[in-house]
């Protein structure tokens, strides 16, 4: 509670010009959020998002032939100086990796799961590197920068609690030892704003099978590195650091529930969770944990980050539901991020075929859907 408090005193300042613009700006009742600010990274024109099919075929062909070669495949003038231009753009953008990411660079990007389409245009990659949440490093969007400065290497993961053997593992070791795939999948930020984007990684139910977990473990919890030298927000001491998240077992062995590594082709940039972070498409986007240090696996559930700071409004299940509104907001609608084009909100974000049934013998009141 006395967090709780310290946060809303905090945040009167910063929350108010956010959200989806509906049911805000009320002043008595912001608390904290992980939804603070609605910035520029709206204003770029729909045409600009790239679909889906000329990102993938491009990388694809690109890499198939190498600029050098595209002049003997025959193709128009204008094609190929776009082509070469994206792919030069591409290896300006592979330089600025730090030393770690470009030693997995070679694994980028895994082969596609067409299971997974994103039915939206993709994101422009260049949104989803500078508009982020990623509180260790501020409770605005612009992190990016700051992000920078965390370390990749060493990486190294706990994984402990109820498995029948508890270790710690790097992170090389891991990615080495997961089956990756690349998915499109759709994001949507209980801030009311969505995204669309290529990742590549691992199903999380195989990462759950490499930690041999008991059977008497029922959730899963997972935890942000926190790191007090290169993350500026963990002076912010009301903020119950680390970040944490929790979901059932049923739920990280869903098939859905996936870990990124990598994005566009790339790993994973440091301010998306480098270098592995949670993918839960059909929940708000504040249970897609960042930057993963420890998972462990627990008969009782613990309380999450934002469960502490303020449970009546990011609860424990936190399901995608249009027609359950935050308490401040309505969750009707959400903003694509680039093109701010408005767009229904669907139930599971869309994902129920793969999700409803684990929810199927649960009351489907609220609770399930905050
Ligand atoms: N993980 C950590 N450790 N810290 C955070 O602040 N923010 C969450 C989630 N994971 C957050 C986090 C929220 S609210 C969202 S919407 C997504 O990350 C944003 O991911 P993106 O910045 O890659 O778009």
């Amino acid at each position: 509670m006395g967090e709780h408090n310290k946060a809303t005193a905090m945040t009167h300042k910063t929350t108010r010009t956010r959200a989806s613009g509906k049911g805000v700006g009320n002043d008595e009742s912001f608390v904290a959020s992980p939804c603070l600010h609605f910035p520029r990274g709206w204003e770029i024109a729909e045409r600009d998002a790239t679909a889906e099919h000329v990102f993938l075929a491009r990388r694809d062909f690109v890499r198939a032939l190498g600029c050098g070669s595209l002049a003997g495949a025959g193709l128009a003038a204008g094609w190929l100086a776009s082509a070469c231009s994206q792919e030069t753009l591409a290896k300006q953008k592979r330089q600025d990796l730090d030393p770690a990411q470009r030693a997995w660079q070679g694994l980028y990007p895994a082969k596609r799961n067409k299971t997974y389409k994103g039915e939206r245009p993709l994101t422009k990659e260049e949104d989803v590197l500078t508009y982020n949440n990623f509180y260790e490093f501020g409770s605005h969007k612009s992190i990016s920068r700051a992000a920078q400065k965390m370390q990749l290497e060493p990486w190294s993961i706990e994984i402990g609690g109820k498995v029948s053997k508890p270790r710690t593992v790097s992170f090389d070791e891991i990615l080495h030892a997961m089956p990756l795939e690349q998915r499109v999948l759709r994001h949507r930020c209980v801030e009311a704003w969505a995204m669309t984007v290529p990742w590549s990684g691992f199903a999380l139910k195989a990462l759950v099978a490499y930690a041999k977990p008991l059977s008497s473990a029922r959730y899963i919890t997972f935890e942000t590195r926190a790191d007090k030298d290169a993350m500026p927000g963990l002076r912010q001491t009301y903020y119950p650091w680390p970040y944490t998240e929790v979901v059932t077992i049923e739920e990280g062995l869903n098939e859905l529930a996936f870990v990124a590594t990598g994005a566009y082709g790339k790993p994973v940039a440091k301010q998306n969770g480098a270098p592995l972070r949670l993918l839960l498409p059909w929940k708000y986007g504040f249970k897609s944990i960042k930057s993963i240090v420890r998972i462990s696996f627990t008969e009782r559930r613990p309380k999450s980050f934002w469960e502490k700071i303020a449970p009546s409004e990011y609860g424990f299940w936190a399901n995608v539901n249009p027609e359950v509104p935050h308490p401040r907001w309505s969750q009707a609608k959400e903003k694509l991020l680039g093109s701010g084009e408005k767009v229904p909100t669907q139930l599971y974000n869309g994902y129920g075929e793969f999700v409803a049934s684990l929810y199927a013998d649960k009351k489907q009141n609220r609770t399930l859907f905050m």
